[in-house]
């Protein structure tokens, strides 16, 4: 193993984790032909195969196995290492790690402008994903903090509520819908609906609402960012449900519309997870007291004028 490299390791465990060299390579920000050469530059480290592809699934052999648990506690010992020498710098230099979901990207980084300006010596990494492979993380412990929309019931971990995210429909601003008050689900689920990819949680949260009340929805697009689906709907593709949040930059001559249904918002709130066993950096923690005090008014402060008005219209 003396010709392997960290780097080689940690391109290694993303795929093993994923699966996949396209989901590795996402992550990761490579090319797919990079991950792949550092991948076969481990395999000939290790002198065996660590993949095998059988179909289009991709497989550990039983040396990619051993390579992997390896990885995981290589891994581990050296994020408690980073905690311990960033707890012996203090607040003076470290990294900060957050993962949130997609609904949260259009608050958190708005919220790190004045905690930076406090600790200008500290880097931030923002993992964005959606819930389910939020909930992946959580359980690898990937990252410091979590912020999401419903937590894991089946992991132990330590839940903070933070702030409302409302869901609300969103159509284009010509669909004659827009001037109706109180559109029954029914009414809703004739249009052409835009869904967010499985595994999203706001995806989860429109099929739980449209299920209890037998109604379906006429599904047309499935598509995996929330700016994809504004564009969408722009474009005159359907109508769909998003955190109110994603509308936050829309100015007043936006193609978008909230309309105004029955059920709706969907109120949710985001949490601040994190394992609950869970030593926090000093960096962590300091940034988790700002969310729950400062945070919160900033994040309420500095929300473009009338997203919230909606909901407290309601
Ligand atoms: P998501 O976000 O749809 O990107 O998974 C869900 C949430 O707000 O928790």
């Amino acid at each position: 193993m003396k010709n392997a490299t960290l780097h080689q390791l940690r391109v290694f465990e993303a795929v093993a984790r994923h699966s996949s060299f396209t989901r590795a390579a996402e992550e990761l920000f490579l090319t797919q032909p990079t991950v792949s050469m550092q991948v076969k530059q481990l395999a000939k480290a290790v002198g065996l195969p660590l993949f095998e592809q059988v179909g289009k699934r991709l497989y550990l052999t039983e040396a990619g196995k051993e390579l992997y648990s390896t990885c995981q506690e290589v891994f581990e010992r050296l994020s408690q290492f980073e905690v311990t020498t960033a707890n012996l710098k203090g607040l003076k230099q470290g990294t900060l790690r957050l993962a949130v979901v997609t609904t949260a990207k259009y608050v958190i980084p708005r919220l790190l402008g004045p905690f930076c300006q406090e600790y200008p010596g500290i880097d931030v990494s923002i993992t964005v994903t959606n819930h389910e492979r939020l909930i992946g993380d959580i359980a690898d412990n990937r990252h410091d903090l979590y912020i999401l929309s419903q937590p894991p019931e089946d992991l132990d971990v330590s839940i903070h509520p933070f702030l409302e995210n409302p869901l609300v429909v969103v159509a284009h601003r010509s669909n004659p819908l827009v001037k109706e008050k109180n559109i029954p689900l029914k009414r809703l689920a004739q249009e052409p609906f835009i869904m967010r990819e499985p595994g999203s949680g706001t995806r989860k949260a429109v099929q739980q609402l449209f299920e209890q009340s037998n109604c379906e929805l006429k599904v047309k697009l499935d598509l995996g960012s929330n700016e994809v689906i504004k564009q969408a709907i722009a474009g005159g593709l359907g109508i769909s449900v998003l955190s109110i949040h994603t509308l936050a930059l829309e100015g007043k001559d936006s193609p978008l519309a909230i309309l105004d249904a029955e059920e709706f918002p969907i109120q949710k709130m985001w949490y601040v997870v994190y394992p609950a066993g869970k030593q926090l950096s000093i960096i962590a923690k300091a940034f988790f007291d700002y969310l729950m005090t400062d945070g919160k008014v900033v994040a309420e402060q500095t929300a473009p004028t009338g997203i919230f008005d909606y909901v407290k219209k309601k």
